[in-house]
């Protein structure tokens, strides 16, 4: 059984998944920190255009994609991974918002398969038969309150959430403790406090005098108190 995670995606537009070969997520994959997969939905289907969607039933406006070529590409890329059970994540504006919480539980599926929708959907029945599936686990995911015209981006906001907290994929497993929304005190993550490097002046603007100090009892609460005053600010007006 392969010890690293793996993550496959289908959608109707593999070149949008492009950027998983970049940054962190390139060097992990070609370290072999995680294996990921990008499929082309159109592959899955017979007919010679290439359809993947149909109009609705009961009618109303757009295109819904058919269930079918999803079934089909679903099941061989569940082949490509010997774990027992896939977690199959269905990118959907109508699904459970993304946070750290979700990221950091997701991190610990060894498959993950994305199935990027389009249009207006996917066949319901898709995500309902794979629910009654004993080797699958079924999580529609959104992003956020808007609608994007697809699942890619939300699938690479959501790999890039899950795999730099991958033991490893990060140099030093610090910045992760003290950054926002770490979940090292899960009941009361607090936004990250502001950072400065070097000139210490720039532009007339001085970086706060007590990170200058060496004193680090001093430094820390400095820190805390900006953290919470941030988030204090965020929750009283988060559109701000
Ligand atoms: Cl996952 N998909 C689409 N199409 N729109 C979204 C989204 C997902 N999350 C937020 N908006």
């Amino acid at each position: 059984m392969s010890e690293v995670n793996r993550f496959d995606v289908i959608t109707i537009f593999p070149e949008y998944l492009a950027p998983l070969k970049l940054s962190l997520i390139g060097k992990a994959s070609e370290s072999g920190l995680i294996e990921i997969g990008v499929h082309d939905l159109r592959a899955q289907t017979t007919d010679v255009h290439g359809s993947v969607d149909d109009t609705p039933y009961g009618g109303g406006a757009g295109m819904v994609m058919s269930p079918e070529p999803w079934g089909k590409a679903i099941d061989l890329v569940a082949e490509l991974s010997d774990e027992p059970v896939h977690e199959l994540i269905v990118l959907t504006p109508a699904g459970a918002k993304l946070t750290q919480k979700v990221a950091q539980e997701l991190t610990r599926s060894k498959h993950l398969i994305f199935a990027c929708g389009r249009y207006e959907g996917i066949d319901a029945r898709v995500t309902a038969y794979y629910q009654s599936q004993p080797n699958f686990k079924v999580r529609e995911i959104s992003i956020g309150d808007y609608v994007l015209g697809g699942g890619e981006v939300a699938t690479l906001v959501i790999m890039e959430a899950i795999i730099r907290l991958i033991p490893g994929v990060i140099g030093n497993p610090q910045s992760l403790a003290e950054e926002s929304h770490s979940l090292e005190d899960a009941n009361s993550t607090l936004v990250e406090y502001p950072t400065y490097t070097k000139p210490a002046e720039w532009r007339g603007l001085s970086v706060p005098e007590v990170l200058l100090s060496g004193n680090h009892g001093a430094i820390a609460a400095y820190r805390r108190e900006q953290s919470q005053t941030r988030t204090d600010k965020l929750r009283s007006n988060p559109e701000k």
